[in-house]
């Protein structure tokens, strides 16, 4: 068990486009199983690389609190239809709760940390986690998307 420092929005790490992974070796799974503790550790939904300061295409998820880690490495949505506004909140940008307009439904390809390609579809809230999570590889946060009244 290994937890990581979760960084705080302001960290310019945060904003940092993440790179591909190409080596799925025993430091992916090491990433991938500190970022499930920490994950765990801090109660939320997902987790991306770079929110522990790792600028690697990485994120793990879980909806039912920690009992199933998802696992996506390089993802990229490869689908998405409809529209869902609702509030988010981040590991990152703690006390804050905004609504962001995302797609209803979408399907995430990704990797698992062996290199198997695998296929992740989703709607609502594990859908907004998804894209949520992919823009944190990207240096997006979900306060640019807010819908602010
Ligand atoms: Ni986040």
């Amino acid at each position: 068990m290994a937890r990581r420092n979760i960084y705080q929005v302001g960290d310019d790490t945060l904003r940092q486009i993440s790179k591909p992974v190409t080596e799925f070796d025993d430091k992916l799974a090491q990433l991938l199983d500190d970022m499930r503790d920490t994950l765990i550790y801090a109660d939320g939904a997902g987790l991306a690389a770079p929110q522990v300061g790792v600028l690697k295409r990485v994120f793990v998820a879980t909806f039912d609190g920690g009992n199933t880690i998802i696992e996506a490495v390089n993802p990229k949505i490869v689908m998405q239809k409809g529209r869902r506004v609702a509030a988010e909140g981040c590991l990152s940008i703690p006390r804050i709760h905004e609504k962001v307009e995302r797609p209803r439904h979408v399907v995430v390809e990704a990797f698992d940390r062996y290199g198997n390609p695998i296929v992740l579809k989703a709607s609502n809230f594990e859908a907004s986690c998804y894209c949520h999570e992919i823009d944190h590889l990207d240096g997006i946060l979900f306060t640019d998307k807010s819908i602010k009244k």
